[in-house]
Protein backbone atom coordinates (compact mmCIF):
# COMPACT_ATOMS: atom_id res chain seq x y z
CA UNK A 1 0.00 0.00 0.00
CA UNK A 2 1.48 3.18 -1.09
CA UNK A 3 1.53 5.44 1.96
CA UNK A 4 3.35 8.98 1.05
CA UNK A 5 2.04 12.30 1.38
CA UNK A 6 0.29 14.01 -1.31
CA UNK A 7 -0.75 17.89 -2.21
CA UNK A 8 -4.41 17.96 -2.70
CA UNK A 9 -4.12 21.41 -4.08
CA UNK A 10 -3.56 20.22 -7.84
CA UNK A 11 -7.08 18.52 -6.87
CA UNK A 12 -8.57 21.07 -5.39
CA UNK A 13 -6.48 24.08 -6.58
CA UNK A 14 -9.28 26.79 -5.04
CA UNK A 15 -9.56 25.20 -2.04
CA UNK A 16 -7.84 26.95 1.40
CA UNK A 17 -6.42 26.01 4.76
CA UNK A 18 -8.65 27.03 7.66
CA UNK A 19 -12.14 26.89 6.15
CA UNK A 20 -14.33 24.02 7.26
CA UNK A 21 -15.81 22.28 3.89
CA UNK A 22 -18.71 19.66 4.12
CA UNK A 23 -17.79 16.53 2.41
CA UNK A 24 -18.67 12.68 2.85
CA UNK A 25 -16.47 10.85 4.12
CA UNK A 26 -16.22 6.89 3.52
CA UNK A 27 -14.96 4.30 5.90
CA UNK A 28 -14.80 0.53 6.83
CA UNK A 29 -14.96 -0.58 10.19
CA UNK A 30 -12.80 -3.89 10.98
CA UNK A 31 -15.20 -6.27 10.28
CA UNK A 32 -15.57 -4.80 6.70
CA UNK A 33 -18.53 -3.01 7.11
CA UNK A 34 -18.49 -0.40 4.86
CA UNK A 35 -20.10 3.43 5.68
CA UNK A 36 -20.73 6.96 4.01
CA UNK A 37 -21.74 9.90 6.78
CA UNK A 38 -21.26 13.98 5.98
CA UNK A 39 -18.25 14.94 8.16
CA UNK A 40 -16.17 18.67 8.03
CA UNK A 41 -12.79 18.42 6.75
CA UNK A 42 -10.83 21.72 7.64
CA UNK A 43 -7.02 21.66 5.95
CA UNK A 44 -4.21 22.61 7.80
CA UNK A 45 -1.60 23.68 5.28
CA UNK A 46 -0.83 25.22 2.45
CA UNK A 47 -0.63 22.02 -0.31
CA UNK A 48 -4.29 20.78 1.74
CA UNK A 49 -1.86 17.60 2.60
CA UNK A 50 -3.10 17.96 6.47
CA UNK A 51 -6.24 18.12 7.48
CA UNK A 52 -8.62 17.57 10.61
CA UNK A 53 -12.24 16.09 11.11
CA UNK A 54 -13.69 16.42 14.17
CA UNK A 55 -16.30 13.44 14.94
CA UNK A 56 -18.76 12.82 17.59
CA UNK A 57 -18.15 9.80 19.37
CA UNK A 58 -21.60 8.46 18.83
CA UNK A 59 -20.89 8.16 15.26
CA UNK A 60 -20.01 4.96 13.33
CA UNK A 61 -17.31 6.95 11.15
CA UNK A 62 -15.53 7.68 14.75
CA UNK A 63 -15.35 3.90 15.44
CA UNK A 64 -14.41 3.18 12.07
CA UNK A 65 -11.50 5.59 11.90
CA UNK A 66 -10.30 4.52 15.22
CA UNK A 67 -10.10 0.83 14.00
CA UNK A 68 -8.99 1.06 10.83
CA UNK A 69 -7.28 4.19 10.61
CA UNK A 70 -8.05 5.07 6.85
CA UNK A 71 -10.64 6.40 4.87
CA UNK A 72 -11.94 8.95 2.15
CA UNK A 73 -12.99 12.55 1.46
CA UNK A 74 -15.31 12.34 -0.67
CA UNK A 75 -16.06 15.78 -2.77
CA UNK A 76 -19.59 17.06 -3.68
CA UNK A 77 -21.70 20.10 -4.19
CA UNK A 78 -25.30 18.24 -4.17
CA UNK A 79 -27.04 18.09 -1.35
CA UNK A 80 -28.80 15.18 -1.79
CA UNK A 81 -25.79 13.28 -1.13
CA UNK A 82 -25.20 14.74 2.15
CA UNK A 83 -28.96 14.22 2.80
CA UNK A 84 -29.51 10.64 1.74
CA UNK A 85 -25.83 9.49 4.09
CA UNK A 86 -27.33 10.76 7.31
CA UNK A 87 -29.93 8.46 7.14
CA UNK A 88 -30.85 5.46 9.66
CA UNK A 89 -31.33 3.67 6.54
CA UNK A 90 -28.80 4.50 4.59
CA UNK A 91 -27.77 1.02 3.15
CA UNK A 92 -29.61 0.56 0.72
CA UNK A 93 -27.84 3.64 -1.11
CA UNK A 94 -24.33 2.25 0.20
CA UNK A 95 -24.75 -1.25 -1.97
CA UNK A 96 -25.41 0.68 -4.75
CA UNK A 97 -23.12 3.75 -4.67
CA UNK A 98 -19.79 2.72 -3.42
CA UNK A 99 -16.85 1.06 -4.56
CA UNK A 100 -13.31 0.52 -3.41
CA UNK A 101 -10.69 3.18 -3.16
CA UNK A 102 -7.60 2.73 -4.81
CA UNK A 103 -4.67 3.04 -2.13
CA UNK A 104 -6.57 2.48 1.16
CA UNK A 105 -8.70 -0.30 2.14
CA UNK A 106 -11.90 1.87 2.38
CA UNK A 107 -14.74 2.46 0.25
CA UNK A 108 -15.65 5.48 -2.21
CA UNK A 109 -18.97 6.83 -3.27
CA UNK A 110 -19.30 6.39 -7.37
CA UNK A 111 -20.16 9.35 -8.48
CA UNK A 112 -17.74 12.33 -6.40
CA UNK A 113 -16.57 15.11 -8.35
CA UNK A 114 -12.95 14.63 -6.58
CA UNK A 115 -11.34 11.96 -3.32
CA UNK A 116 -8.86 12.26 -1.39
CA UNK A 117 -7.51 8.58 0.47
CA UNK A 118 -5.96 9.47 3.75
CA UNK A 119 -4.19 8.06 6.47
CA UNK A 120 -5.25 8.69 10.29
CA UNK A 121 -2.19 9.97 11.92
CA UNK A 122 -3.39 11.05 15.63
CA UNK A 123 -6.21 11.25 17.31
CA UNK A 124 -7.21 13.89 19.69
CA UNK A 125 -9.95 12.65 22.37
CA UNK A 126 -12.40 15.74 23.77
CA UNK A 127 -15.36 14.95 25.72
CA UNK A 128 -17.92 14.28 23.10
CA UNK A 129 -15.58 13.80 20.14
CA UNK A 130 -12.28 12.89 18.41
CA UNK A 131 -10.12 15.21 16.68
CA UNK A 132 -8.71 12.91 13.66
CA UNK A 133 -5.70 14.65 12.57
CA UNK A 134 -5.08 12.93 8.73
CA UNK A 135 -3.00 12.92 6.05
CA UNK A 136 -3.61 12.86 2.14
CA UNK A 137 -2.19 9.63 0.64
CA UNK A 138 -3.78 9.75 -3.05
CA UNK A 139 -5.93 13.03 -4.46
CA UNK A 140 -7.86 12.41 -7.86
CA UNK A 141 -10.22 13.71 -9.93
CA UNK A 142 -14.06 11.93 -10.34
CA UNK A 143 -16.73 13.51 -12.05
CA UNK A 144 -16.88 16.85 -13.49
CA UNK A 145 -20.43 18.96 -12.87
CA UNK A 146 -20.82 22.39 -13.95
CA UNK A 147 -23.91 23.59 -11.44
CA UNK A 148 -25.19 27.00 -11.81
CA UNK A 149 -25.55 28.75 -7.84
CA UNK A 150 -29.08 27.88 -6.12
CA UNK A 151 -29.94 28.90 -2.78
CA UNK A 152 -32.23 25.93 -2.17
CA UNK A 153 -28.86 23.83 -2.80
CA UNK A 154 -27.10 24.81 0.26
CA UNK A 155 -30.12 26.01 2.28
CA UNK A 156 -30.51 21.40 1.82
CA UNK A 157 -27.49 21.27 3.52
CA UNK A 158 -27.69 23.99 5.96
CA UNK A 159 -31.00 22.17 7.03
CA UNK A 160 -29.04 18.43 7.16
CA UNK A 161 -26.38 19.67 9.20
CA UNK A 162 -28.97 21.35 11.48
CA UNK A 163 -31.37 18.39 11.86
CA UNK A 164 -27.93 16.29 12.39
CA UNK A 165 -27.74 18.49 15.52
CA UNK A 166 -30.89 18.37 17.07
CA UNK A 167 -30.19 14.69 19.00
CA UNK A 168 -26.47 15.37 20.38
CA UNK A 169 -28.34 19.02 21.49
CA UNK A 170 -31.08 16.95 23.15
CA UNK A 171 -28.36 14.26 24.71
CA UNK A 172 -25.87 17.51 26.03
CA UNK A 173 -29.05 19.08 27.36
CA UNK A 174 -28.70 22.53 24.87
CA UNK A 175 -31.11 25.28 24.26
CA UNK A 176 -32.71 24.33 21.03
CA UNK A 177 -34.41 27.38 20.21
CA UNK A 178 -31.48 28.65 17.79
CA UNK A 179 -31.43 25.67 16.19
CA UNK A 180 -35.14 24.96 15.85
CA UNK A 181 -35.40 28.63 14.61
CA UNK A 182 -32.64 27.99 12.10
CA UNK A 183 -34.11 24.88 10.45
CA UNK A 184 -37.78 27.09 9.71
CA UNK A 185 -35.19 29.76 8.51
CA UNK A 186 -33.90 26.82 5.55
CA UNK A 187 -37.12 25.29 5.19
CA UNK A 188 -38.39 29.05 4.10
CA UNK A 189 -35.87 29.75 1.91
CA UNK A 190 -36.09 26.31 -0.18
CA UNK A 191 -39.68 27.03 -0.37
CA UNK A 192 -39.39 30.01 -1.79
CA UNK A 193 -36.46 28.56 -4.70
CA UNK A 194 -37.42 24.94 -5.15
CA UNK A 195 -39.90 22.97 -6.85
CA UNK A 196 -42.64 22.66 -4.24
CA UNK A 197 -42.15 18.60 -3.94
CA UNK A 198 -38.12 19.44 -2.30
CA UNK A 199 -39.52 20.20 0.95
CA UNK A 200 -41.86 17.33 1.16
CA UNK A 201 -39.90 14.84 0.34
CA UNK A 202 -36.51 15.69 1.71
CA UNK A 203 -37.67 17.23 5.05
CA UNK A 204 -39.91 13.27 4.88
CA UNK A 205 -36.15 11.82 4.87
CA UNK A 206 -34.43 14.41 7.09
CA UNK A 207 -36.94 13.70 9.95
CA UNK A 208 -36.61 10.13 9.33
CA UNK A 209 -33.07 10.40 10.68
CA UNK A 210 -34.32 11.65 13.95
CA UNK A 211 -35.84 9.68 16.93
CA UNK A 212 -39.43 9.76 17.10
CA UNK A 213 -39.53 12.09 20.27
CA UNK A 214 -37.21 14.37 18.41
CA UNK A 215 -39.12 14.23 15.45
CA UNK A 216 -42.04 15.74 16.99
CA UNK A 217 -40.53 18.06 19.01
CA UNK A 218 -39.10 19.60 15.72
CA UNK A 219 -42.70 19.24 13.99
CA UNK A 220 -44.22 21.12 17.13
CA UNK A 221 -41.55 24.28 17.00
CA UNK A 222 -42.45 24.63 13.20
CA UNK A 223 -46.16 24.07 12.95
CA UNK A 224 -45.87 27.28 15.82
CA UNK A 225 -44.22 29.22 13.22
CA UNK A 226 -46.81 28.01 10.28
CA UNK A 227 -44.67 25.24 8.69
CA UNK A 228 -46.12 22.07 8.42
CA UNK A 229 -44.46 19.12 7.50
CA UNK A 230 -45.80 15.99 7.09
C1 LIG B 1 -23.16 18.66 6.01
C2 LIG B 1 -22.96 17.92 7.30
C3 LIG B 1 -21.74 18.01 7.96
C4 LIG B 1 -21.51 17.29 9.15
N1 LIG B 1 -20.29 17.39 9.77
C5 LIG B 1 -20.04 16.63 10.88
C6 LIG B 1 -18.75 16.67 11.48
O1 LIG B 1 -17.83 17.40 11.06
N2 LIG B 1 -18.55 15.87 12.57
C7 LIG B 1 -19.52 15.04 13.06
O2 LIG B 1 -19.26 14.32 14.03
N3 LIG B 1 -20.76 14.99 12.50
C8 LIG B 1 -21.04 15.77 11.41
N4 LIG B 1 -22.27 15.71 10.84
C9 LIG B 1 -23.28 14.80 11.41
C10 LIG B 1 -23.02 13.34 10.99
O3 LIG B 1 -23.03 13.23 9.57
C11 LIG B 1 -24.13 12.44 11.57
O4 LIG B 1 -23.99 12.40 12.97
C12 LIG B 1 -24.13 11.05 10.98
O5 LIG B 1 -25.34 10.45 11.34
C13 LIG B 1 -22.99 10.17 11.43
O6 LIG B 1 -23.17 8.92 10.76
P1 LIG B 1 -22.45 7.57 11.21
O7 LIG B 1 -22.95 7.22 12.59
O8 LIG B 1 -22.89 6.57 10.18
O9 LIG B 1 -20.98 7.84 11.19
C14 LIG B 1 -22.54 16.47 9.69
C15 LIG B 1 -23.78 16.40 9.04
C16 LIG B 1 -23.99 17.13 7.86
C17 LIG B 1 -25.33 17.02 7.18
Amino acid sequence: MEKKTVSVKKVLPHASPNITYETVLTTKSSNGVVNAAPIGVKFLDEELSCFLLRIYKKSRTYNNLLETRVGVVNITRNPIVFIKYLLRDKKRYLEREIEDALNVDAPKLKDAEAYIEFTVESVHHRINLGEFYCLAVNAYEGVKTAQPYSRAEYALVELSVNISRVEPYLEQGLDLSELLNSIAYCLKVIDKTAAKTVIEDYSRLLLSSLSDHSSLLLKRHLSRLGIHLQ
